[in-house]
């Protein structure tokens, strides 16, 4: 989890600007991604610099990049984050879809349990309405079952391939993915309840209504979003 590539410095903008809202003795939700990567390594610096505050993780890859930035872990059976910060795939109108990283689940019992949840991303984030496949944390032997479900639904299903292993991706929480194609998502709300119904889903990638602020990274600066 590499803060590389295209737009880079937007991602890193974004971030900092999220950061520089962590107060000090908070418990801080740290998201999972490259722009969430940013943003701990941000938080790593203003650690260094003698700010008191505890990450909790929300995969194993946000925990790696945390130890390394000298950010020091708690978890949630010990804290409450009072902020948390993460990425997105896509934001519209404040509403969100994640689980590129296959963390969703995780992100987003963190990030909903805190009482402020900051979202980073790059200007290519922002879209009209949500349209790309959402992403379905399922059990195993589940799979089956909810590829049809989300075929009644009018969508596309497909089991999320793993790379540099054979077979599919195997989440931190040892579930599988099924990316749903359902097209323009005109109503995230009914469509989020939808998923959350379908026997077998862990979790689905829609974050509807649970972003405080939105920070957009431009070449020029940062943009924040109050949803
Ligand atoms: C992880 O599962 C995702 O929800 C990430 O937060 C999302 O993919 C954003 O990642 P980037 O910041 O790398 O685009």
């Amino acid at each position: 989890m590499t803060e590389s590539g295209a737009n880079e410095g937007q991602k890193r903008r974004a971030a900092e600007s999220a950061v520089a809202a962590v107060e000090d003795g908070t418990v801080v939700g740290l998201g999972t991604g490259s722009t969430a990567a940013a943003a701990i390594r941000a938080l790593g610096r203003r650690v260094a610099d003698g700010l008191d505050v505890r990450g909790v993780p929300t995969s194993h890859a946000a925990r790696r990049v945390a130890r390394d930035a000298g950010v020091p872990l708690t978890t949630l059976a010990d804290a409450t984050p009072d902020v948390a910060i993460d990425g997105a795939d896509q934001v519209a109108d404040g509403d969100l879809l994640k689980g590129g990283g296959a963390a969703h689940t995780r992100e987003k019992v963190v990030d909903t349990a805190a009482d402020r949840f900051l979202v980073v991303v790059d200007a290519s984030k922002r879209v009209d309405v949500l349209d790309a496949p959402v992403p379905l944390e399922v059990l195993a032997d589940a799979a089956p079952v909810v590829e049809d479900r989300v075929g009644d639904l009018g969508g596309t299903p497909e089991l999320r391939a793993a790379e540099r292993k054979d077979g599919p991706v195997v989440t931190d929480n040892g579930n599988l993915v099924v990316d749903a194609d359902l097209g323009r998502i005109d109503d995230p709300e009914a469509l989020a309840a939808s998923l959350s119904a379908l026997p077998g889903v862990v979790e689905h990638g829609l974050f509807v209504g649970v972003a405080y602020e939105i920070h957009v990274g431009t070449d020029e600066g940062v943009e924040v979003l109050e949803p």
